[in-house]
């Protein structure tokens, strides 16, 4: 599979057979540099509500014709608005036409703000694990670190973690590189720091604490970097 990112939690995946996007956060991202009408995909994987991971789904999935799979909640949303959605929950998973797609838990929330301060009930929040062309991807979402990581690690071979270190809102640097021990990744790739004030952080603090940790290896990718997984 082909892995690039774009920036705070959104990549997209190139798999032998079709094209995915996880957490399109585009429009409004100041890190982003690519447009979601730039944006061919087949597939939208959401880990949770939030407007920094909902992003541009909706937009993408109408003008490509992409199904959307996400919380029964966030599915539900989306159809409603005229996309193609597939709803899932965690624990579950599911054989689609490019490989198969297993929600877990996440420690997080998961409401869309709405203009008025309240905010739209969105489901619980899930991270992803991704298995395609015999490799897995595990996206954390947006989570704290918990002990359950190590049963995820032990059911799935993780080939490649994509973990938030960002802290405030998820687990800061210290605390991926444990997951990165929990879930026994061979690869381990940060997300969700620096787009915003409250999330800077130094992802060399991540590569360090998971070398100190002396098991699998973090690599930090730049925005535009593909890699092959
Ligand atoms: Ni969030
Ligand atoms: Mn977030």
């Amino acid at each position: 599979m082909k892995l690039t990112y774009l920036s705070h939690s959104c990549f997209t995946l190139e798999t032998s057979t079709h094209r995915l996007i996880i957490d399109p956060f585009l429009s409004g991202n100041p890190l982003a540099t690519v447009s979601p009408d730039e944006i061919e995909c087949d597939y939208i994987l959401l880990s949770h509500g939030h407007e920094d991971h909902f992003g541009d789904a909706i937009a993408i999935a109408k003008r490509t014709g992409a199904t959307i799979i996400a919380n029964f909640e966030i599915a539900t949303y989306c159809a409603h608005r005229g996309a193609k959605a597939h709803p899932m929950q965690p624990g579950g998973a599911w054989r689609f036409p490019f490989g198969r797609v297993k929600m877990t838990i996440a420690h997080h929330s998961s409401g869309l703000g709405n203009e008025d301060g309240t905010a739209t009930f969105l489901g619980n929040p899930a991270g992803l694990l991704i298995t395609a062309d015999g490799k897995t991807l595990y996206h954390a979402g947006d989570t704290a670190l918990f002990l359950d990581m190590k049963l995820i690690g032990e059911l799935d071979k993780i080939d490649a973690a994509l973990l938030p270190i960002g802290d405030n809102f998820t687990m800061g640097p210290e605390d991926a590189a444990r997951a990165v021990e929990f879930l026994n990744a061979s690869l381990a790739i940060p997300m969700h720091y620096n787009t915003f004030d409250l999330i800077k952080v130094d992802p060399k603090r991540f590569v360090d604490a998971v070398k100190a940790g002396g098991t699998g290896t973090a690599r930090v990718m730049s925005i535009g970097e593909t890699i092959e997984v």
